[in-house]
């Protein structure tokens, strides 16, 4: 069934593309994020759905219009699906955006079911854009919902900074945002009665031997059943700044050679406990020369793990690794909590109500957990939240080659609009 979803993704296959890195760079609040939001509100509107942005910066597209008695539908306790259009550097076109395409795909389904009698609605539904989900601006991921939900405060989330020195405060007000009314949003989170997001599958969870049939055909989606808790550290590896030319080896005390170590103490920290994965996907030298010895670098760090203990567990074997081989190289090394986001495992009832819908379209539709943060994932600790996953055949996500066949999309919606229907 063709459902739309590829004309709206292909409609934004130009912004933001990323000819340096490849893939799209499509950071919160950016021209290009913007254009995607703009995007966005016009695609609403043109379906009847009334737009609005909260005060942090979430659009809200309401499907509110009087039920079948007349009656308009309240906005609290409504049934809401979306997802982010922000990226990471050089990410994919789906991570984000096939989420937002697919729930207006989906709304253009249960309209058609509506006006053909087969539906009726009981509550209101609302399509949802969260900004910062990544993180990869402001380096706290899912930014948005954890300002809804008060995960984060205000104050924390205003000064966080970005690569440019700007803080979120800054670009939040140059956006048009009134900065002292960011924050929890309990009005807001009243309005989310259940949560549903689909996401585009970012490992091989859909793409493996245990799902391919006879025909070697695999499920084209699956349901989430949980998130593994994840977090991110910065790690600032202190040295003395000198002179590439003049310093002889036996008398450096080199931060870039002490973070290339931490780095592989990293990975064996990882290695040693099952499941758990770590990563230092970026990292900055200061000044940054290359006749200059770094006077300090910058790490960031990521750890995720099933089980919360396990994560504080390899954390605290890089601690030790890190301070051991900071003070071998005559340096001095410090780690910050910048994030932590603990398992989440989502509401079993809602879980159940998404796999019977959508194995009406997907028999074999799996249940899945996931390795990627998601908004689901934040709003889940508050209101009854699950997820669909839409196989991704190169199995590689936060990278240009993230893909998901066109067939798949649109089962994809068809899957959602099953769920959304089922819920309204
Ligand atoms: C975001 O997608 C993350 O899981 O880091
Ligand atoms: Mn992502
Ligand atoms: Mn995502
Ligand atoms: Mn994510």
């Amino acid at each position: 069934m063709s459902t739309g979803v590829n004309s709206l993704m292909s409609a934004i296959a130009d912004i933001g593309t990323d000819p340096r890195r490849g893939g799209y760079t499509r950071p919160v609040y950016s021209t290009a994020e913007l254009t995607l939001r703009e995007w966005f509100v016009s695609e609403a509107q043109a379906r009847g759905l009334e737009v609005e942005e909260d005060r942090n910066g979430i659009l809200w597209a309401w499907w509110d219009t009087p039920d079948d008695d007349g009656v308009t539908l309240t906005r609290t306790g409504a049934l809401v699906t979306g997802s982010h259009v922000d990226s990471v550097p050089g990410g994919g076109a789906f991570d984000g955006p096939l989420g937002v395409a697919s729930a207006l795909a989906a709304v253009d389904l249960l309209k058609a079911r509506e006006a053909a009698g087969e539906l009726r609605r009981r509550r209101a539904l609302a399509v949802t854009v969260f900004p910062e989900e990544e993180g990869s601006r402001f380096g706290v991921a899912c930014l948005g919902s954890r300002l809804l939900t008060g995960a984060i405060s205000a104050q924390k989330a205003l000064s966080l900074k970005d690569a440019d020195g700007l803080t979120f405060g800054e670009v939040a007000r140059a956006r048009g945002l009134e900065v002292d009314r960011i924050g929890a949003d309990t009005e807001a989170l009243a309005r989310i009665g259940d949560f549903v997001e689909l996401h585009v599958e970012q490992g091989r969870g859909l793409n493996t031997d245990a799902f391919t049939d006879a025909h070697g055909s695999q499920p084209a989606v699956a349901v989430g059943s949980s998130i593994l808790g994840h977090g991110r550290w910065r790690i600032s590896v202190y040295g003395q700044g000198n002179h590439a030319g003049t310093t002889l080896m036996s008398d450096r005390a080199d931060p870039m050679i002490a973070a290339a170590e931490i780095i592989l103490a990293v990975r064996s920290a990882a290695v040693a406990h099952e499941g758990a994965r770590a990563t230092v996907g970026r990292m900055e030298p200061i000044p940054g020369g290359t006749n200059v010895i770094a006077s300090r670098v910058d790490l960031w760090l990521d750890v995720r793990h099933p089980d919360d203990a396990v994560t504080a567990q390899v954390l605290e074997e890089i601690h030790r690794s890190m301070t051991q081989i900071a003070a071998v190289q005559g340096c001095r090394a410090h780690m910050v909590e910048e994030s932590y986001s603990r398992t989440v495992h989502f509401t079993p009832e809602l879980t159940r109500a998404v796999e019977a819908a959508v194995r009406r379209s997907t028999p074999g539709a799996p249940t899945l957990d996931t390795g990627a943060g998601h908004d689901a994932g934040v709003l889940a600790a508050h209101v009854p939240s699950s997820m669909i996953f839409v196989r991704n055949p190169s199995g590689i996500s936060h990278s240009p080659e993230e893909y998901v066949e066109s067939a798949d999309a649109d089962a994809g919606v068809v899957a959602l609009a099953d769920v959304l229907a089922d819920l309204l």
